[in-house]
């Protein structure tokens, strides 16, 4: 057992945790941030990807320990009921999602697409989900979606 001390969402957040803890299962089962899915054992699907110091991250392949002193960004940060981010709204408007059990990582991942990536050509959007798993979408809608996203994000 030791003591982490993690920003999240811009407060700080110290806990007692085991060594093995993993980043999601301090996010879900510490701070009760269950935004950040679990969806495989294997680091394949993306439902758990969050900001960890400013870059997305598939949070159940980093352990809590690693991302001592650092910032961490979860979908509870992105957007409110009320005012949702650009690329929720994108998300929404072009119905890319359908259980939506992905989109919070989908989101996540997107937003530090537009930040990375200055033209998010289909090729470009296809390419970079590689490390997403949609069950539902069939991903077109998806795609269409991001670049939405992308081009509201650069107002
Ligand atoms: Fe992290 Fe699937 S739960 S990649
Ligand atoms: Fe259901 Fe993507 S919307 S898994």
């Amino acid at each position: 057992m030791r003591n982490v001390t993690i920003n999240v969402n811009g407060t700080s957040e110290t806990r007692e945790i085991e060594n093995r803890t993993l980043l999601v299962h301090f996010l879900r089962d510490h701070l009760k941030l269950t935004g950040t899915h679990v969806g495989c054992d294997t680091s394949q699907c993306g439902a758990c990807v969050v900001h960890l110091d400013g870059r997305s991250v598939k949070s159940c392949a980093v352990l809590a320990v690693q991302a001592d002193g650092a910032t961490v960004l979860t979908i509870e940060a992105i957007g409110t009921e009320e005012k949702l981010h650009p690329m929720q709204e994108a998300f929404r408007d072009h119905h890319g999602l359908q259980c939506g059990f992905c989109t919070a990582g989908m989101v996540m991942h997107a937003i530090d697409m537009v930040r990375h990536f200055p033209d998010l050509d289909e090729e470009t959007v296809r390419h970079q989900l590689d490390g997403n798993i949609c069950r539902c979408t069939g991903y077109q809608n998806i795609v269409t979606a991001i670049q939405a996203g992308a081009v509201a994000m650069r107002g």
